[in-house]
């Protein structure tokens, strides 16, 4: 099977990169930016393409003869108008699937309602639509996860430095909102098994273990870090205000924490059980797992 991972640089496809890798099966190759960013100890085992979703001509070259293509990429880095960005880079992927007879793409968005959604989830919707809406010419399999709990991941790292540098949080009141975060390792899995999986049709596969509310996501790891944490959500504190505050206290851009805090007001719970039907094998770290995962692994 030869496999198109794009994304290759980033925290997921980083990831999926090294569980392909495993397979010996798999003919695999890469679709990135900038090649000096992949160091790579299997370089030989793969190949490199460089190039963007928004120059046709590389992704033409890059998709020949390829069977799956995992679309792992957003804008949200970019200057610019991101929404936009991500629409332009979604049609132009779906389209050079189809001209490459490619059978199938998988890609991971958010979890969340559309009427409820922050600009960056609503981009990640509109993705997700862009790629399912030629079904009778390539199959789409949208996955849609919450909070990545893995070491490395913006919102694991949120997590982690709140808990350890703040003995008491005075947090916007959004944090009683419910969310059903997911190891990293479960997620990669996932990704990597729908490769594999035996139906021709569209799916979107809400993916997330036990569901919490952000209170609580900190408080029960405040517990498993050891440590004994209180809380205080208040009315006034402003989704501004909350932003630079992540900032001052954790390792993310502005950028990030601003879209993260704007996501804090809505709900981020899984909306179907296609998780467990169609990957049935498939066990699920609790919540106290998979943060000591990402614990161990720093
Ligand atoms: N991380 C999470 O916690 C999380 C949670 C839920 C869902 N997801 C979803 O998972 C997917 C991947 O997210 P991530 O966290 O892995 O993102 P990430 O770490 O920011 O990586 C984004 C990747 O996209 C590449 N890219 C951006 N624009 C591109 C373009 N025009 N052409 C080619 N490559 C381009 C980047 O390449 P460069 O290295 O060149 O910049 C990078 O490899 C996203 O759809 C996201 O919504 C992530």
């Amino acid at each position: 099977m030869k496999v198109l991972l794009t994304g290759a640089t980033g925290y997921i496809g980083k990831g999926l990169k090294e569980r392909l890798l495993e397979d010996e099966n798999i003919q695999l190759r890469l679709f990135v930016r900038n090649e000096k960013k992949v160091r790579d100890k299997y370089r030989d085992r793969l190949e490199i393409f460089e190039g963007s979703t928004f120059n046709k001509e590389s992704l033409r070259k890059a998709l020949e003869g390829v069977n799956v293509a995992y679309y792992l990429i957003h804008s949200m880095g970019a200057k610019g108008d991101f929404e936009e960005l991500d629409r332009l880079s979604a049609r132009n992927f779906l389209d050079a699937c189809i001209a490459a007879k490619v059978q199938r793409i998988i890609y991971l968005g958010g979890l969340g309602r559309k009427e409820t959604a922050s600009k960056h989830l609503l981009s990640r919707i509109e993705t997700g639509e862009i790629l399912s809406s030629w079904p009778e010419s390539i199959q789409t399999i949208w996955f849609r996860a919450g909070i990545i709990i893995g070491s490395g991941s913006a919102s694991f790292e949120i997590i982690r430095n709140l808990v350890q540098k703040l003995p008491l949080m005075i947090t916007p009141r959004w944090v009683r909102t419910k969310t059903q975060p997911i190891s990293v390792v479960n997620v990669l899995e996932y990704l990597l098994q729908a490769k594999d999986l035996d139906t021709e049709k569209n799916l979107v596969i809400d993916i997330g273990s036990e569901e919490m509310s952000f209170k609580e996501m900190l408080l029960r790891a405040s517990r498993i870090m050891g440590l004994t944490r209180i809380l205080i959500p208040v009315p006034l504190l402003s989704p501004k205000l909350s932003s630079y505050w992540l900032l001052l206290m954790t390792p993310v851009s502005y950028r990030i924490a601003s879209a993260l805090v704007e996501g804090l007001k809505s709900e981020t719970v899984i909306q179907n059980d296609n998780a467990k039907r169609y990957f049935p094998r498939i066990s699920l770290f609790s919540y106290r797992d998979a943060i000591k995962a990402a614990l161990d692994s720093l």
